[in-house]
């Protein structure tokens, strides 16, 4: 790095499996590994000898004080996420924070004041706005070819119960509340492809529970829906499931459906393949095409980003189709001014509020309105 780009100094919280992971893709996109911070000794001491960083602590709050930081990146459970979020913008330290942003409406409000009074850039890390079809989709979007956009759906139906029993703190927040608890990884890509609308209205229903823990403890339920109401009329249905028994070969799925296109991504298995429908392109209106076949068109290339067209080396190895480099990269050109905060603190409001709605709707038979983050008074 020259001077006059120094190499951004970033710290980890949160050093599991999936914090750790995150280590080589900040080193690719340019990151000094300044301190790693877990409360869990011997995953501090697994990170020592694997030598990932300058410095190491077992407590937050003495790591953004003495670490020399100019940005954190938070991967602790869900639930510490705003907290640690909070303490570090407090301080103009860079935050980029896992999904989701926070874990009660309290926890935003309290979030957002803080990003609001801070120097500091906050970014949510929601990985799945990066994935090569959900940016070629924007680009179509965007250049006109769905025409007007009126229905979206997207879907989480991921059988981890044995990973809540690896990760207690999934069993209490994401399936020990009922409603959908695990919501940005489908909102993320729907609210990117309608870039100018956000959720206003949302109610809840779930099928009940039929799932028990090993400690024979039922799961708060089994699949939630809720359905969503933009400002802009639209219509967003949203599907959470962590526990049905079932193959989950692609557990992110989505759809989207405007008035000259609609797209439907597969669920994987035998057959299935993600498609699209493109009243300019296909030749009738049965003829759905295969996207990926699409995508790899020369013709095409134009409606990828940059990053997808030139995919760098270090983007390619990185985990979750190189969307774990690709979220890295986007804050670290955040943080130098180079473009525009692709899910900044209104955005990720946008992205967790209706989920922590859904968990109050789904005990009642009403529409309940979603706050807009920008109104909030702090
Ligand atoms: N975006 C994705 O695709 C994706 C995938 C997996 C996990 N995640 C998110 O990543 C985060 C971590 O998930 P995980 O499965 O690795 O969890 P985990 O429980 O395996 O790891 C969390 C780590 O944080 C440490 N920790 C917990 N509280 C702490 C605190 N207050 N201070 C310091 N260290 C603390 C724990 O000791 C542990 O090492 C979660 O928010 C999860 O939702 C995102």
């Amino acid at each position: 790095m020259s001077d006059s780009n120094p190499s951004i100094r970033i710290a980890l919280v949160g050093a599991s499996g999936r914090g750790q992971s995150f280590v080589d893709n900040a080193r690719s996109a340019g990151y000094t590994m300044a301190a790693i911070c877990d409360w869990n000794k011997e995953r501090l001491a697994e990170c020592q000898q694997k030598e990932m960083a300058e410095s190491y602590y077992d407590n937050y709050e003495q790591m953004l004080d003495q670490a020399k930081l100019d940005a954190v990146l938070i991967s602790t459970p869900m639930q510490f996420h705003a907290p640690q979020a909070t303490l570090a913008l407090q301080r103009d330290i860079h935050v980029i924070s896992e999904v989701t942003a926070a874990v009660s409406i309290d926890q935003c409000q309290e979030l957002v004041r803080a990003a609001r009074k801070s120097k500091a850039v906050y970014m949510m890390a929601e990985n799945c706005n990066y994935l090569r079809f959900v940016q070629f989709i924007k680009g179509l979007v965007t250049a006109g070819l769905f025409g007007e956009l009126y229905y979206a759906q997207g879907a989480y139906v991921h059988d981890v119960k044995w990973l809540m029993e690896l990760t207690p703190w999934r069993r209490i927040w994401q399936s020990g509340v009922r409603g959908v608890t695990y919501s940005t990884h489908s909102m993320g890509p729907i609210l990117a492809w309608m870039d100018d609308d956000r959720v206003r209205q949302v109610c809840c229903a779930d099928s009940g529970s039929h799932y028990k823990d090993p400690r024979g403890e039922p799961y708060a339920c089994d699949t939630s829906v809720f359905l969503a109401r933009t400002v802009k009329g639209r219509l967003i249905q949203i599907r959470g499931d962590l526990v049905s028994d079932r193959p989950s070969l692609r557990f992110n799925t989505y759809q989207l459906q405007g008035t000259d296109g609609c797209f439907e991504s597969s669920r994987g298995g035998p057959g299935d393949q993600d498609k699209i429908w493109l009243r300019e392109i296909s030749r009738n209106r049965d003829n759905w095409l295969d996207l990926e076949t699409l995508m790899s068109l020369k013709a095409f290339e134009q409606y990828l980003p940059d990053i997808w067209r030139n995919p760098s080396e270090a983007m390619t190895r990185a985990g979750h189709d190189g969307t774990d480099y690709a979220t890295l990269d986007r804050f670290a050109r955040v943080i130098r001014n180079e473009i525009a905060n692709p899910i900044d603190i209104d955005c990720a409001m946008d992205m967790t509020l209706p989920g922590l709605i859904s968990q109050q709707a789904v005990s009642g038979d009403q529409w309940l309105e979603v706050p807009d983050s920008r109104q909030w008074t702090i």
